[in-house]
């Protein structure tokens, strides 16, 4: 079913599961990530970043995401990640996307939770669920750079809580978005601290360089998304050099493309698996 992330993340919380939530950078690599759920017996979060929501359109990616959760009997929320500005957020919750992020983690905490209060109005109106940010995640996505990431600061993060009724929380703990080549050290202290503090669904940001060894803690700490993104960047990009470098002519453009997609696949069947925190033998790439 097409369910909004409040949904999905309760019915997350209830089985002690992750949600993975996988940034879509192009509308080709969308069926086969939400295929890749259905495979692995578990619910997915389709997040697009508003600059991409432009490019594909978002009425577009609500009716794949829409069609295909029916046809294929598996939960999607279709959640616009990273929006800054209300116009955005409004056209994203006009066009039926599920979920949105309102990112205030740049301005001053009354100011971040004044504009949150607003989104939150708005949204939970129209049965739109809101994530919003308590510190920042440093590091790059989509180009634009914040050198410094701020640790979530627990007791503003239960402050920021009592006043504004968001579905899901993303918090400062160690991670950096675009961290491809290395993994990070997560400061456990303080996500067990936020855990015992708060019930509201806490958000992974930079999943790209999270060690899948820490997936299983995470999870018994309160993590219920947990967004991937660069790592299907990477992949794609890296596969289309190599496919679409080989023939200058081909027979079809599907030749190129369809390894492409395929590489998405086996990475969110693989992480979707572990999300669900099922077996914690399960295999890990390293
Ligand atoms: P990565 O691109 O580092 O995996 O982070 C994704 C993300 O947090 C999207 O908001």
């Amino acid at each position: 079913m097409y369910k909004n992330l409040k949904t999905i993340l309760t019915e997350a919380q209830n089985l002690n599961s992750t949600v993975g939530a996988f940034n879509a950078h192009n509308l080709e690599m969308v069926p086969d990530m939400i295929r890749a759920a259905k495979d692995a017996g578990a619910p997915i979060i389709i997040q697009t970043s508003a600059g991409t929501a432009q490019y594909i359109g978002m009425k577009t990616l609500v009716a794949l995401c829409k069609s295909m959760a029916e046809d294929l009997l598996v939960d999607v929320d279709l959640h616009l990640d990273h929006a800054k500005t209300f116009d955005d957020i409004k056209e994203a919750i006009d066009s039926g996307y599920s979920s949105v992020m309102f990112d205030g983690s740049s301005l001053l905490f009354k100011e971040n939770m004044e504009k949150s209060l607003r989104v939150v109005d708005y949204a939970h109106a129209r049965n739109v669920s809101v994530e919003c940010e308590i510190g920042t995640i440093g590091g790059t996505e989509e180009g634009v750079t914040v050198a410094e990431g701020k640790y979530t600061d627990p007791e503003q993060a239960v402050l920021f809580l009592q006043k504004v009724d968001v579905d899901a929380l993303a918090v400062g703990v160690g991670t950096h978005h675009g961290q491809f080549k290395s993994k990070t050290q997560l400061n456990w202290d303080l996500i067990e601290k936020l855990h015992s503090k708060i019930n509201t669904p806490l958000v992974i940001h930079g999943g790209t360089g999270v060690s899948e060894n820490d997936y299983h803690r995470l999870t018994n700490n309160g993590i219920r998304k947990f967004n991937v993104g660069t790592e299907l960047l990477v992949t794609w990009t890296r596969t289309a050099q190599r496919y679409f470098g080989k023939t200058e002519v081909n027979q079809s453009l599907r030749n190129n493309i369809v390894p492409c997609n395929k590489a998405i696949y086996d990475i969110v069947l693989h992480k979707s698996k572990l999300f669900l925190n099922k077996d914690t033998k399960m295999n890990v790439m390293v």
